[in-house]
């Protein structure tokens, strides 16, 4: 009996954006394992150049790029240099995201509420629509839209965080819905309570913790590699009929 090649990505040219660390960098790390040319990119080159390198230096296949998605110039920027360097894009991580003010939603300041808006709801929409022309190009895609269990369930304190969440996953829908006669899929990944720089106020808060893990089944944090697995199912031919779904990563936060 020979092992299933459901998972393969050789030949796949992926894009991860936050791919500098956390969940973006275990997710590029698998991405690339199971053959993909990884493009990991962030707003800073050199926190990416180092993720794939060690990429590269594993024997995998992976290319640095900067980009800020709150900034719209940058998005096509990066898509004129996909398109001229590698002329497709099968695989698309929207993965990163910001979450500038933790505070009482009364309290939410004018300028974090733009902040969050541009880069969770703008920056994953025009990311989407500029990797679904090129995967229209090619009648084959998937678009992994990384969202978080506060789109179900609002965070404290995290208002207008827990709201683009929520947008994200009926973006997931319409891309969904209006690009699979293209050959794209689109799905959302929720992620609970991971062990990142994005939640050490939480992780590393023993209150806020243990509030938390009161309320998470497997009583623990995940780890950033406990993504990676769902993204490579969605990313892959096994998900082939699974097109705008949320799937839930969280211990059971959720259930
Ligand atoms: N950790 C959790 O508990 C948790 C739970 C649910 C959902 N999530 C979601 O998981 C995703 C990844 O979070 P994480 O915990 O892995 O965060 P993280 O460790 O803080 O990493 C964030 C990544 O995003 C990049 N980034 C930040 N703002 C950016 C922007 N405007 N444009 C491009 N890149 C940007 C960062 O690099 P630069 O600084 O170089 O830009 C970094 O690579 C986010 O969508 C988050 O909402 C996380």
């Amino acid at each position: 009996m020979s092992k299933t090649h459901l998972f393969d990505l050789d030949g796949k040219i992926a894009f991860v954006s936050g791919a500098s660390r956390g969940i973006g960098e275990a997710i590029a790390h698998l991405l690339a394992q199971q053959g993909a040319h990884v493009i990991v990119s962030s707003r800073k080159l050199d926190g990416c150049q180092p993720v794939a390198d060690a990429i590269v230096a594993a024997g995998g296949k992976a290319t640095a790029v900067a980009c800020h998605i709150g900034e719209l110039e940058q998005i096509q920027q990066v898509f004129t240099s996909i398109r001229e360097q590698f002329g497709r894009l099968d695989i698309l991580v929207n993965n990163a995201a910001t979450n500038p003010q933790f505070c009482n939603v009364l309290d939410t300041d004018v300028s974090a509420f733009q902040k969050t808006v541009d880069v969770n709801i703008r920056g994953y929409f025009f990311m989407s629509v500029e990797a679904g022309k090129l995967m229209r190009e090619n009648g084959a895609g998937s678009i992994i839209n990384v969202a978080s269990i506060n789109a179900v369930s609002p965070g404290h304190f995290q208002g207008i965080y827990s709201m683009t969440k929520a947008a994200v996953v009926n973006m997931t829908k319409v891309f969904a819905k209006e690009c699979a006669q293209f050959g794209i899929r689109c799905n959302a990944l929720l992620p609970g309570l991971t062990d990142t720089r994005f939640a050490s106020a939480l992780v590393k808060n023993d209150t806020i913790l243990n509030a938390a893990l009161q309320q998470i089944p497997l009583k623990r944090v995940a780890d950033p590699k406990e993504m990676a697995g769902a993204v490579l199912y969605l990313a892959s031919a096994a998900s082939s009929y699974t097109t705008g779904t949320a799937l839930n990563v969280d211990g059971g936060y959720l259930s």
